[in-house]
């Protein structure tokens, strides 16, 4: 078989990707590991930038979102039982969506599905051959049997446990590291979310996030030791330690109810230059992996593959190659800027065990400093709702 891309991985980053190359009339093939029931059933974060959203639109997968996403105009920090609101709209003009990423990959593939895209799931061992010649190839099992593709470039969107990475020379490759001694555990309710907006909270006995799906569906978590299994947390311990950190009007009002999933997730930040190597493309969690603090995993899947679309559409439809020579070095500066906000917004909220009281006084300091100070809270609003991503013709 021949195509002119490969995609590794059909998770969000992949399955975008083969919809917008499809727009422009790119032809792709995605091998996935999973099975599709695996790749729908999975539940990550919830709150899409400005820009993603309008990418989704601009995609062909923007009805249902409209219909049952829940457009906010703001989030709240908390600490203590203070609460400091961040207007989106008034700071910078912009909102944010909150859409599930399952339901995003639901709609990606209900896309892809309705136009017979070649999405080869349940695959193993898939292995990357020739990215600096003419024509790399994709090698894999599939029900036993090895096949092999050949194609002009290969997309890594194969996440943090994929193979592109290993198809970088340890020489041209450079990686950048930070993790934190902390976990998140999260739970899913069938109960009314707490509050209309979401909340983060930074609490001496660590941070606590209320989020939600829908006015049914609440999303929350509690910091957690790295180490805690998900049979350490009961659900009466959950909500009781979610409440403890939570300000008290917002304690009294949490409904509380069985959980439906609860999963831990550690928290690391990630990095790994250049984006290409040859013929080979990586986007999303294969090239970077950012703590959930800002939900910012998604946003960089989609704008990495916002770049990488408009490279791929300049080398097919104008023999420019600028875009695909630019793509790692354009793609890095947008993932920095999120990685930093993550980071930042990790270390503001949440109890580090080795830090002291001084630690917690400056954390404090910064809250206040939100509170206080319009411009602060528009560097936040800037920073969540998304920094610009140009759409150019894939929009
Ligand atoms: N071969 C084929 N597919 C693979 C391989 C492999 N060797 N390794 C991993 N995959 C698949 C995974 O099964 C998964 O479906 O690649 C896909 C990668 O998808 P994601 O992990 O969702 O990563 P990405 O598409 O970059 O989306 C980033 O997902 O992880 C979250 O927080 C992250 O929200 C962010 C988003
Ligand atoms: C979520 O709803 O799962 C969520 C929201 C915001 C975050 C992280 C996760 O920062």
């Amino acid at each position: 078989m021949h195509t002119q891309v490969v995609i590794i991985g059909g998770g969000p980053a992949g399955s975008l990707l083969a919809q917008l190359l499809h727009a422009a009339g790119i032809e792709s093939v995605i091998v996935e590991r999973r099975s599709t029931e695996y790749v729908l059933g999975r539940i990550r974060a919830g709150v899409l930038e400005d820009a993603s959203a309008r990418t989704l639109t601009a995609a062909g997968l923007g009805e249902r979102m409209a219909a049952e996403g829940d457009p906010h105009d703001g989030v709240a920090l908390a600490y203590g039982d203070q609460r400091v609101r961040i207007d989106f709209a008034e700071l910078v003009g912009r909102r944010v969506m909150i859409w599930g990423q399952t339901e995003v990959q639901r709609d990606l593939y209900d896309a892809l599905g309705s136009w017979g895209a070649t999405l080869l799931d349940s695959v193993d061992d898939v292995a990357i051959h020739d990215v600096t010649g003419d024509r790399p190839r994709v090698t894999f099992t599939r029900d036993g049997q090895a096949e092999e593709i050949t194609c002009d470039w290969i997309a890594g969107c194969d996440g943090a446990h994929g193979v592109s990475q290993d198809a970088f020379p340890t020489d041209l490759r450079r990686t950048y590291e930070r993790s934190y001694p902390f976990g998140w555990l999260g739970v899913l309710s069938e109960t009314p979310p707490v509050s209309p907006e979401l909340i983060y909270a930074s609490h001496e006995r660590g941070f606590a996030l209320c989020s939600m799906r829908h006015a049914m569906l609440s999303r929350y978590y509690v910091q957690c030791d790295r180490d805690d299994r998900v049979e350490d947390w009961s659900d009466d311990r959950f909500w009781s330690e979610l409440t403890r950190r939570l300000p008290a009007d917002d304690a009294e009002r949490l409904q509380t109810g069985p959980s439906i999933e609860k999963s831990i997730t550690p928290l690391r930040s990630f990095v790994a230059e250049p984006m290409r190597h040859g013929r080979l493309l990586v986007a999303g969690d294969a090239a970077h992996i950012v703590p959930p603090t800002g939900a910012k995993g998604l946003n960089l899947a989609i704008s990495d593959v916002v770049l990488l679309a408009q490279a791929f559409v300049d080398h097919y439809a104008r023999g420019d190659d600028d875009g695909l020579d630019g793509y790692s070095d354009r793609a890095l500066r947008r993932v920095w800027k999120a990685v930093r906000f993550s980071w930042w917004l990790t270390t503001l909220m949440h109890r580090f065990p080795s830090r002291d009281d001084f630690d917690r006084k400056i954390q404090l300091a910064e809250l206040d400093l939100l509170a206080t100070s319009a411009p602060a809270r528009a560097t936040f609003a800037d920073n969540y709702t998304g920094l610009p991503l140009d759409l150019g013709e894939v929009g």
